[in-house]
């Protein structure tokens, strides 16, 4: 499967380009970047050194700065570190971002594999709205675009009523939703039932020293966050989840419903099933210790 991630790295944006890099059906041909766990420069440097330490020669396309409208953005430092990858600050800059941007590099690359290529969006829809603004014909030429994002049925993580990708950029979302390509929802609905525990991270560390080793590490800060806001002993797999959704449907149970996002208001950014709006497939449940399995397996076979 062509695969393009449009990213913000980010603790486990990390895993989860570990993960396509892994998996044998994936073919990743590159990664568009955008604002969100951290400023975009950084999301493209990190998004670059990832690609080197995988021994993928595949582009980076940076996007979007700011949320649609914005004129300032605060990433977010208290979940996934200054630089977004936990404790760990010196992140060499590896070669160079790809000419285009984002959005012009999702609509070349989804006007070249008509029909064939799939984009996982695991930061703000930003960079994804961008591309259909661009290209009327944008949302055709894909196969299929699979969102992290949202909490349709479950209580969001920003606030109460929103999930974090969904809120930082809801105009962004709600245009997408307006008028979807094929969809695929993958919110906290379901990526909260796929906790990766400090165990797990020391058992993928054993198996894979280098890259492994490199998550268990960066993964530190972040379940220290999840286990200081909430009490939780894992962190969600929330992009590693979308990417195995991807490739692994059956392991999720999905209800077609349309979606609004609200916009401004108290409530900005909550995911609400709405009528009159076109089907995208929204995730409902998962095999959670599946998809747990299922990344372990996968990243252990990298070095
Ligand atoms: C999402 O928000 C970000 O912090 C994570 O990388 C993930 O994409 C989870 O709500
Ligand atoms: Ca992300």
């Amino acid at each position: 499967m062509k695969l393009i991630i449009d990213t913000d790295p980010g603790i486990d944006d990390a895993m989860a380009i570990a993960y396509a890099a892994a998996a044998p059906e994936i073919d990743l041909i590159g990664l568009t970047t955008v604002f969100g766990n951290t400023h975009v420069h950084q999301s493209s440097r990190n998004a670059r050194f990832l690609l080197h330490k995988l021994g993928l020669d595949a582009p980076v396309a940076e996007g979007a700065p700011l949320p649609v409208g914005a004129t300032t953005y605060d990433p977010s430092e208290h979940v996934h570190g200054p630089e977004g990858f936990g404790d760990l600050t010196d992140i060499p800059q590896i070669g160079e971002n790809h000419p285009l941007t984002a959005a012009e590099f999702l609509v070349e690359q989804a006007r070249e594999h008509k029909g064939e290529l799939v984009v996982c969006a695991i930061g703000p829809l930003t960079n994804v709205a961008d591309a259909m603004r661009l290209d009327p014909e944008f949302a055709g030429n894909i196969k299929r675009l699979v969102i992290m994002g949202g909490a349709v049925f479950c209580p969001g993580n920003i606030t109460e009523h929103a999930e974090a990708n969904i809120y930082h950029d809801a105009q962004a979302a709600d245009a997408v939703f307006a008028s979807p390509p094929d969809t695929v929802l993958v919110g906290l609905d379901v990526t909260l039932k796929t906790l990766y525990e400090t165990a797990d991270f020391d058992a993928l560390a054993a198996r894979s020293a280098d890259m492994g080793g490199f998550l268990r590490d960066i993964s530190k800060f972040y379940l220290k966050f999840y286990k200081d806001i909430g009490g939780l002993e894992g962190c969600g797999l929330h992009d590693s989840t979308a990417v195995i959704a991807c490739t692994h449907e059956p392991m999720f149970e999905i209800v077609e419903t349309g979606l609004q996002v609200e916009v401004d208001g108290p409530q900005i950014g909550a995911t609400r099933p709405e009528a009159n709006r076109p089907m995208v497939r929204v995730c409902r449940d998962v095999d959670g210790a599946g998809v747990v399995n299922l990344f372990t397996d996968r990243v252990a076979s990298l070095p």
